[in-house]
């Protein structure tokens, strides 16, 4: 990838980060099982460090990052708000649908980014991050469906 491909692919993570930040924000407010409640607001607070993160690997770059409240963020917001209304089920199902998408944009990134090593290290933290939040809506989502092993 070129230095202006790095940028542009930042950019579209940010943006999902800032969405993503919208969204748990949200469903942070509305969830009403207060341990779910808290679980997401850890995973808020680790999103928005790769917001923050994205942001300032962008500016290193020269780039101009995407900031909150343009469009797609919007779109977070009116997602978060609107999936927010449904059941604590169908909102964790939401929110592991953006963390397995992100799983497989951070992957595609890392594996398709050449000669950026301070990039890819970045990419590789955000990650193992995604997974993190993955593994533990996974848990929450089996427990609500009664299929915890
Ligand atoms: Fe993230
Ligand atoms: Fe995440």
């Amino acid at each position: 990838m070129e230095k202006n491909e790095i940028i542009n692919s930042l950019n579209r993570d940010l943006r999902a980060e800032l969405s993503a930040v919208e969204i748990y924000s949200a469903h942070a407010q509305a969830i009403k099982e207060d341990e779910i409640a808290q679980g997401v607001k850890a995973i808020l607070e680790v999103e928005r460090g790769h917001a923050q993160e994205l942001t300032k690997r962008i500016e290193e770059l020269g780039g101009l990052p995407a900031k909150s409240g343009e469009a797609e963020t919007r779109l977070g917001k009116a997602l978060g708000v609107s999936s927010g209304e449904g059941s604590t089920l169908e909102m964790l199902k939401f929110e592991l649908s953006e963390e397995q998408q992100a799983i497989k944009d951070y992957s595609a990134e890392i594996a398709d980014i050449m000669y950026d090593t301070s990039t890819i290290s970045m990419l590789k933290k955000h990650l193992m991050d995604e997974i993190d939040h993955a593994d533990w809506l996974k848990s929450k989502i089996a427990v609500l469906e009664g299929k915890q092993k």
